[in-house]
């Protein structure tokens, strides 16, 4: 049988609990996932593509069947050049569905093959988004309950 291989894209800006919460339960249902940064992103990004992939390599290395990418263009097509069947997303609340639901259908017409699949991270994180950890950050508040220490450390050095 062949490898069942999902694509979770994101900005990732940065990487929160949240994401790994989602990234952990792909893994757990997928033989590969792959983490993957978009780089056409029409958001201003406070950290570097480069950046974000290593923070995200950094945070995943335990996980033996997650690899992290960034990719430009269509997602379909990044996902298709990956032999990959699925695109994970997180749904964290009601709020997520209808952008969501717009996303899934919108790359399900670009592709057929392609199938979105909705993981609900835990609800302890439902609340969250790298929008407000950021901006946690950016008043010195406690990020110990949102990010890794690492990336806290790195949020830290970046708004010096
Ligand atoms: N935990 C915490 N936060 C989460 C989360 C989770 N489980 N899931 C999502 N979020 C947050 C993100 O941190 C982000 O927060 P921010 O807006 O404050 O930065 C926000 O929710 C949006 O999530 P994200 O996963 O980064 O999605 P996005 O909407 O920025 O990215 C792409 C969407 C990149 C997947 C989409 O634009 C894309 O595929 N682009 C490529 C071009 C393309 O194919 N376009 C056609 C698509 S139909």
């Amino acid at each position: 049988m062949s490898k069942k291989i999902a694509i979770y894209p994101g900005t990732f800006d940065p990487v929160t609990f949240g994401h790994i919460d989602v990234i952990k339960r792909a893994a757990s249902l997928f033989d590969e996932v792959i983490v993957s940064v978009a780089v056409s992103s029409p958001k201003k990004a406070l950290f570097t593509v480069k950046e974000r992939v290593g923070m995200l390599k950094n945070i995943t290395s335990k996980f033996r069947n997650v690899g992290i990418s960034s990719f430009n263009g269509l997602l379909v097509n990044y996902a298709k050049s990956k032999n990959a069947s699925a695109i994970v997303r997180g749904l964290r609340a009601v709020s997520d569905f209808e952008y969501e639901l717009q996303m899934a259908l919108t790359n399900r017409k670009l592709n057929e093959n392609i199938t979105t699949v909705f993981l609900m991270p835990n609800e302890k994180y439902s609340y969250l988004n790298s929008t407000l950890v950021r901006e946690i950050a950016a008043y010195g508040g406690d990020l110990s309950s949102f990010v890794p220490r690492e990336i806290a450390k790195k949020l830290r050095e970046k708004l010096k």
